[in-house]
């Protein structure tokens, strides 16, 4: 035993402030490092500025979300310098998807950082703090561990809200040619079932009622079994619906290509899986989606819609879209005009190609210039936003039952999400907050739903509003 490693655990209370950045895992990631710092005396504090220790939980994806972090960090700098040799200094910490693809880098740029850790080793944390304490100037850790950091975790703490994320799959052998994605967060990798189910009853327990599975690829999830079989995520889903108390289950991301039969029909039978799903497409033209290393081509991708909303005609779809890829002509993106208006979807995110290094995309012939790129972006989102208010429109003056998860702007006001993941707005008592009230909506914005509420008892299944974008 080290001298370290005998030191009270717990000498005074702190706090942490973890800022997140990216995506839902990352969301996830955060709450479970406050999970493992709590045991150390550390509570989350909302104040940045005063924290003992800030983490930035950082995102890769394109070049503007990585620039985000190194202008936080020169914020932070200033704080730090001002508190230096005062009884409450600063560690600085940068964590997620920047750390584990710059590592040092991050200490070469920004010299007053502390510990960088990726996504993988943050069950380390009480280790990378003591190594700290112990004088050493900082701390680097983005190693692919052996162990795995789940394994490792203590159980999740509390729930915040009745929504809660539950990670299941991690990492992505896909290699999309633009994507970052399988450098930073690694292989695909799925938990086993058990664990996955352990930790579904725990946030049902803790007050969850929607639990939002995650993965890079979460519908590549093959999770073990204790008898050695295996679960796929449909099986998944059913049997997380059996878990009283658990009445809605969603998952982000998918692949397309690996959406199964079993999938599919979860979708038809299991009324807690709600009936939206965002499945990104990226492209639709054949020749860019196979530029891109995408295992599908436009036409695979209007065939697993067709079968999802043959087994479930009420189905919403989100999608992600790049524009601008290199190579990509006026034609080439006239296809993915050409999909968007054939599918329909009720909220996308798209993006102009953003060029990472190490990809093999950024070293391709024939970028796209900037200004091409914008124009294909507003034209891409003028479309989108369009059928986004098609669907908002047409759910005026339906019934749907809303999860009430925060308070609104307003008082009196609480605010959730519809089946279909849109956000609702009704004038409700804060005793309402984490329930499901079945509310009529009376307005549609483009991004967002007002409602009033219904006195009928609520239900959890009554969703039948049939997807409609123009
Ligand atoms: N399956 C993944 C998707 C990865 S990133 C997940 O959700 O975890 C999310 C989206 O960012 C992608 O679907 C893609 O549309 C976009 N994206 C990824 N790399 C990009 C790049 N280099 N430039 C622009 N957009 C990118
Ligand atoms: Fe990225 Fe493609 Fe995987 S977008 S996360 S490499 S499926």
């Amino acid at each position: 035993m080290t001298a370290h490693s005998e030191m009270p655990k717990t000498e005074k209370t702190k706090t942490v402030h973890i800022k997140s950045y990216g995506c839902q895992m990352n969301v996830y990631d955060a709450s479970r490092m406050g999970d493992v710092l709590a045991p150390l005396g550390y509570q989350a504090g909302d104040d940045m500025a005063s924290a003992d220790l800030v983490i930035l939980n950082t995102c890769h994806i394109r070049e503007k979300a990585a620039e985000k972090v190194y202008s936080e960090l020169g914020r932070l700098r200033m704080e730090k310098d001002r508190r230096a040799g005062s009884d409450n200094p600063m560690v600085i910490a940068v964590g997620g998807c920047v750390a584990q693809a710059e590592g040092e880098e991050i200490l070469r740029r920004a010299p007053y950082v502390d510990m960088v850790f990726g996504p993988q080793t943050y069950h380390r944390l009480p280790l990378m703090l003591r190594t700290l304490e112990s004088g050493k100037r900082a701390v680097v850790d983005t190693e692919f561990p052996a162990e795995d950091k789940f394994d490792q975790l203590p159980d999740a703490g509390k729930v915040d809200g009745a929504s809660a994320f539950l990670t299941v799959q991690e990492g992505c052998d896909k290699f999309c040619t633009f994507c970052v994605v399988p450098y930073t967060r690694g292989a695909e990798f799925s938990r086993p079932a058990d664990p996955v189910l352990r930790e579904a009853r725990l946030l049902v327990g803790k007050g969850a009622r929607e639990i939002t599975l995650l993965g890079q690829n979460v519908n590549a999830y093959h999770g073990e079994t204790p008898d050695g079989g295996e679960w796929t995520l449909g099986r998944l889903i059913r049997e997380l619906a059996d878990i009283d108390g658990l009445d809605r289950i969603r998952y982000i991301t998918s692949y397309p290509a690996e959406v199964d039969e079993d999938l599919i029909s979860a979708h038809r039978d299991v009324p807690e899986l709600m009936p939206f799903l965002h499945l990104p497409v990226q492209a639709g033209s054949d020749k860019v989606l196979k530029a891109m290393n995408r295992r599908h081509t436009s036409g695979d991708y209007a065939d697993v819609v067709r079968r999802l909303r043959d087994a479930q005609p009420d189905l919403a779809l989100s999608s992600d879209f790049i524009v601008g890829f290199p190579g990509e002509t006026d034609a080439d993106f006239e296809q993915t005009m050409a999909l968007v208006r054939d599918i329909g979807f009720v909220q996308a995110y798209s993006f102009k190609y953003s060029p990472r290094q190490g990809t093999p995309a950024a070293d391709m012939d024939e970028q796209v210039p900037e200004k091409v790129m914008s124009a294909r972006l507003a034209e891409l989102q003028d479309e989108l936003n369009r059928q986004q208010l098609a669907f908002n429109d047409h759910c005026v003056g339906q019934t749907m039952p809303v999860l009430f998860d925060r308070p609104g702007v307003r008082d009196g006001q609480l605010v959730g999400r519809s089946p279909f993941m849109q956000a609702v707005h009704c004038e409700l008592p804060n005793a309402h907050l984490g329930e499901i009230v079945d509310v009529m909506i009376d307005k549609a914005k483009p991004n967002s739903l007002s409602s009033v509420p219904l006195v009928k008892p609520s239900t959890t299944d009554d969703h039948n509003i049939r997807g409609a974008v123009a």
